[in-house]
């Protein structure tokens, strides 16, 4: 595979450790075999997020020097404001510590008990936000994002006939907005398409319901949007962005992933009187609207990140960068989700470990391995985060897919790193029958994959 050179070099560094397979060894055992309970010191390449990892550029830590930590009025937050305005163009805007943030202040301000909030798929945040208000949230992604083999190129598309049945259902009444996540992290990173994005739009406008995008990874979303949908070859991705925008009634975004930062968030609408509101509630829980929960400093490296996150030779080298490490896998017979995505890579671990039953774990048993074989993190998605108990049925249930992210931090490792994962995984492979499954000690009864301790099997 043609590999484009990374459009960077490198000014600072940050040392990294392999510890010895011993020591490795004795870190597992430490964390009960939970890789979120390892110090980070202990691992040699981490890819278990994305998320506010990614290395900032000479031009952000000169922003960071330059913050201005006025408690009103920051210079900060106009420059901030610029590229918001300039790059989606709502009207208003706050910023947030980070997505989650803006998604509370959002759920606060529209949701109310036993309201429904559809979306393709929501991220876990996101469903956790809604939920918390009383609200509902809905996925209705197309059938083909369930299935990991189906090359769609916008399997993080809207079942537009799902959605016009779902409003149909509910109403506009029990419907306070309807949102969609670009890519879709839930579903693999996949992109939605501007045909499907226009489609979205029509339906809830056309029975009155506010449209929201989660624009976590848009740049990256609209970068797919150049390379895969006819008409749009030789549009900037700067232009399919305020296409995009120009679509929705407002977004929230997490900026610790494509606007490059290592903590920050946004919070966009058109809305006047939902604005009045959203500054109350931001006020209560984040801060003053020209500073909302950060210093300065990380206003101002956001606005540089943005426009940098929006740079096509440096998405031309993050995209290839992901399907790099996926088709060294696939090569070595180990099956992702397909087509790759654009954050992470996604390894179908009970296609790997098929002799490991789901109740013991095969995406947790590959995740230990892996940082057993190489020091690297992963992240299980699959029976660990997601099988829940029916309290009526005591019944068991299991999620369709057991996964393993690996997730890519923006401009920080190189491709001799990716070889490294690959390398690693393919060993695995060749051994994959010795695996054995995992056994929970101990979970707590909510999001038990922070926390949980296991014993192999
Ligand atoms: N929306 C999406 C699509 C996300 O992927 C995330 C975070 C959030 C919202 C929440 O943003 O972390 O800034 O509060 N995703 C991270 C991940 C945690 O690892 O995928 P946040």
């Amino acid at each position: 595979m043609h590999y484009s050179p990374e459009p960077f070099r490198i000014k600072i560094i940050e040392s990294i450790r392999l510890i010895s397979r011993p020591e490795r060894e004795a870190a597992l055992k430490e964390a009960g075999y939970n890789l979120f309970s390892l110090k980070a010191e202990d691992i040699f390449i981490d890819l278990l997020t994305d998320s506010g990892t990614g290395a900032m550029s000479q031009e952000q830590w000169a922003s960071l020097m330059r913050g201005d930590e006025s408690y009103a009025g920051a210079r900060s937050y106009y420059r901030l404001k610029i590229a918001v305005e300039d790059i989606f163009g709502f009207k208003y805007f706050v910023p947030t510590h980070q997505g989650r943030a803006a998604e509370n202040i959002l759920s606060a301000c529209l949701v109310k008990p036993n309201q429904w909030v559809p979306s393709n798929m929501h991220f876990d945040t996101t469903d956790a936000n809604i939920r918390a208000r009383g609200g509902r949230p809905a996925n209705l992604v197309i059938d083909e994002a369930h299935d990991p083999a189906n090359p769609h190129p916008f399997k993080g598309n809207m079942d537009i006939a799902k959605l016009k049945a779902f409003i149909a259902t509910y109403g506009r009444e029990q419907i306070p907005f309807g949102m969609i996540t670009v890519t879709n992290n839930a579903g693999g990173g996949q992109p939605v398409s501007m045909e499907n994005l226009r489609a979205v739009a029509d339906v809830y406008h056309a029975a009155g319901i506010p449209f929201f995008i989660d624009a976590a990874r848009y740049a990256e979303n609209c970068f797919f949007i150049k390379q895969r949908e006819p008409g749009f070859e030789s549009k900037s991705v700067n232009e399919i962005a305020r296409e995009m925008f120009a679509l929705a009634d407002g977004m929230c975004m997490s900026a610790k992933k494509d606007a490059i930062v290592n903590i920050g968030g946004l919070l966009c609408v058109n809305d006047e009187n939902l604005f009045a509101d959203i500054k109350n509630e931001l006020i209560l829980r984040e801060g003053f609207p020209t500073y909302g929960g950060l210093a300065g400093r990380d206003l101002d490296a956001m606005a540089t990140g943005l426009y940098e996150g929006l740079n096509e030779d440096y998405l031309a080298y993050r995209l290839q960068q992901t399907s790099y490490l996926a088709t060294r896998l696939n090569e070595a017979g180990l099956p992702t989700i397909q087509p790759t995505g654009g954050h992470a890579v996604y390894v179908v671990a009970n296609e790997v470990l098929p002799h490991i039953p789901n109740y013991e774990f095969p995406a947790q048993s590959l995740a230990v391995e892996l940082y057993r074989e190489g020091s690297i993190r992963g992240c299980e998605i699959g029976s660990v985060m997601f099988a829940c108990l029916d309290p009526e049925t005591s019944i068991w249930h299991y999620p369709k897919l057991e996964l393993l992210r690996l997730a890519i931090p923006r401009r920080t490792y190189t491709q001799t790193h990716m070889d490294f994962v690959a390398d690693a995984l393919c060993r695995i492979k060749s051994r994959a029958c010795s695996l054995r499954g995992y056994r929970l000690t101990y979970a707590p009864g909510l999001l038990r994959h922070f926390t949980a301790r296991f014993e192999p099997l």
